[in-house]
């Protein structure tokens, strides 16, 4: 059974790579990475590199993740990496269960009926029933690459249309219902699509799979947002919206701020760490994926009232979670303006002043407590050296705790009230540095500094890497994909590069020499055009050829029986998707490039053709990312 993604996950960020290959091999830093002598071959100067989520040797080409390397190394088997950094990394491996195995696949069909919708909803936005979207997005100053970029997209009426066209894609309704896009009506609410008359935008995990929606009215409408249920996918406390964007964006500074649209005119100004919450305030458990990127994520909030409580609340929240690589920024916004807005009329530079006055927590933490009670008299100054000495208190790490109590007491000595301001007035920062508490004085200095593992692995390699000893399930899927390919010759078209690219062996390699061929003069002669291609056609034709032999082994049941999309009868789209799938174990980078060419091809071009495509396509790279089994490696 495959392991469950956010396992795999969990195990990568709780293992430095640099930390476990340099228990290995002598690591020395080389700008943001470390470099040494390639394990994997002799050399004498160093070309391995070793990144926070994968390594790299530009000598030998050897490349992998942390459960890649101690199967490379130690030519261990996936579960045996797996087993022994989680040992060193004190989690327990989850046992399999049919329940396990059977919630997992659940998950993978909400993950495709999520990503079928998103298409959808973008395909609508560009019909004339989502002409008014598309404008009111462009008249909000997007760019139409941005809003291809986040996938944004239009409901269409609600009237049952996106039921049925998915459902022509095969997807039945309470598939729908349980990814949160149908309402049931049970508490008299109305039975039928969830998101109507919306603008949609999607709502990615942090690997980047759809996992709900967020739409917007385009009037003024109640709700202005209204986000997708909480189903076994999507959980709002665990999630923030463009965190896979901002993972992807190494070096961005992660910044959190409160809407949708905010995050969006940040990517487009250049602010691509931008991230925000899923429409409630701040949890524990964003702060702990924000502190898997970075380990002073600023959170941003509005210049007014309103704002500063906000920051109380996420101040007090972090407290009892903070540690010397964990803190957090606070920066205030210019009153009446939300970065939006801000961008809008001030372009990059007034959002980066804003980000450049962002203060370290302890700083901001003095002003919003003192906030809190005034401190003329002096019982409001005991009361609030009291909310000092108790906030610092409630910092775990003991050194951290009294560096608190230090700092904040020092102040409060010295006396003179802040106040909460908006950043470009940039207030605190002055006041800090003619009392000489520099930021050497609290070591956040350091903090902006890079150590060996603390970044979390981006996870884009969920797949169970080739084994060392893998050739023959190498072998087999190759034959397989042949095999598909025997039965559905109308696929060559579109798979026709990649599986040109295999290294196949001599029987094979003659076999797709000859498929190719044929393929190929068919289209020149015009005697079968490219969509019909058909399998009779091609089997006389290799029979002629005098390959009975080849093209009899590659169809044989045996060691692996050929699996249900290569069957006769089922759909192209179908076939398609299965040939990607086992095709994404051999060559994932080369899957993704793929998808990246049809999401090229769709937004060019939304033909139902290129949908399917591009369906096709994702729903492949889903399944192999969450190591969903082809169903050829257990039996060769
Ligand atoms: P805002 O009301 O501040 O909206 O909500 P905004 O981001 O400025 O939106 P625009 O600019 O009018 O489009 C901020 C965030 O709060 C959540 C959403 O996540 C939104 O992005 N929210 C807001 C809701 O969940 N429901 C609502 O009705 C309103
Ligand atoms: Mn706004």
């Amino acid at each position: 059974m495959a392991l469950p993604p956010q396992f795999l996950d969990e195990l990568r960020a709780r293992t430095p790579l640099p930390a476990v290959i340099g228990r290995r091999v002598r690591l020395a830093r080389s700008g943001r990475q470390w470099k040494g002598c390639c394990p994997f071959h002799g050399e004498k100067t160093p070309s391995f590199y070793v990144y926070d989520d994968h390594y790299h040797c530009f000598g030998c080409g050897a490349h992998g993740d942390a459960i890649g390397f101690v199967m490379q190394s130690q030519g261990a088997g996936f579960m045996e990496a797996v087993e022994q950094l989680a040992a060193e990394a004190g989690l327990e491996v989850p046992k399999p269960s049919p329940e396990a195995a059977e919630a997992e696949r659940k998950r993978h069909d909400l993950v495709s009926v999520l990503d079928a919708a998103n298409i959808a909803y973008q395909r609508r936005l560009h019909l004339p029933e989502g002409r008014a979207a598309l404008d009111y997005l462009r008249g909000r100053g997007l760019t139409d690459e941005m809003i291809r970029h986040f996938g944004l997209g239009w409901s269409g009426e609600g009237r049952g249309a996106l039921v049925a066209e998915l459902k022509r894609e095969g997807i039945e309704p309470d598939l729908l219902a349980e990814a949160g896009l149908l309402r049931g009506g049970e508490d008299g609410g109305r039975a039928g699509e969830f998101f109507f008359q919306r603008v949609m935008f999607p709502i990615r995990d942090r690997r980047g799979r759809v996992i709900s929606f967020g739409g917007r009215t385009l009037g003024d409408g109640q709700p202005k947002y209204l986000n997708g249920p909480e189903t076994a996918l999507f959980s709002k406390r665990r999630n923030l919206y463009a965190l896979d964007l901002a993972r992807a964006a190494r070096g961005a500074a992660v910044v959190v701020v409160e809407g949708y649209m905010d995050v969006i005119a940040l990517h487009q100004a250049g602010f691509t760490g931008a991230v925000a919450p899923l429409g409630t305030a701040l949890t524990e458990e964003q702060l702990e994926e924000l502190w898997r990127l970075t380990p002073a994520p600023v959170l941003c909030f509005d210049g007014d009232a309103a704002g500063a409580r906000a920051a109380a609340r996420s101040a007090d929240l972090a407290l009892p979670l903070l540690a010397p690589d964990r803190t957090l920024r606070i920066a205030a916004l210019p009153e009446g303006e939300d970065p939006d807005t801000l961008v809008r009329r001030q372009g990059s530079a007034g959002f980066q002043a804003v980000l450049d006055a962002a203060r370290p927590l302890a700083e901001a933490l003095y002003d919003l407590l003192r906030e809190a009670g005034g401190e003329r008299t002096p019982e409001q100054r005991a009361a609030f050296r009291t909310r000092l000495e108790g906030s610092a208190r409630r910092i775990p790490d003991r050194a951290l705790s009294d560096e608190y109590r230090a700092t904040l007491l020092e102040r409060f000595r010295a006396g003179r009230p802040g106040q909460w301001r908006p950043g470009q007035q940039r207030y605190g920062q002055q006041r800090f540095g003619q009392q000489g508490f520099g930021s050497q004085g609290f070591g956040y200095q350091g903090l902006g500094q890079q150590r060996p593992g603390q970044q979390q692995s981006p996870a884009t390699r969920t797949a169970p890497r080739p084994v060392p000893n893998a050739n023959r399930t190498v072998a087999e899927r190759m034959r397989v994909l042949t095999a598909i390919l025997l039965r559905h010759p109308n696929l060559l078209h579109d798979v026709e590069h990649a599986y040109a690219e295999l290294n196949l062996l001599p029987p094979l390699d003659r076999l797709r020499h000859a498929l190719l061929e044929w393929a190929h003069d068919g289209a020149h002669d015009g005697a079968h055009a490219a969509d019909m291609l058909d399998s009779d056609a091609l089997m006389s034709h290799l029979t002629v050829s005098g390959m009975t032999a080849e093209v009899g082994q590659a169809l044989a049941a045996v060691p692996v029986p050929l699996p249900s999309c290569a069957g006769f009868d089922v759909m192209p789209a179908e076939a398609e998707a299965g040939w990607w799938h086992i095709f994404g174990f051999l060559n994932v980078d080369r899957l993704k490039q793929e998808v990246a060419m049809a999401e090229a091809a769709f937004a060019n071009s939304m033909t139902p053709e290129n949908q399917n495509r591009l369906m096709a396509l994702k729903q492949a790279l889903i399944k192999v990312e969450s190591g969903e089994p082809d169903g050829i490696d257990q039996a060769a």
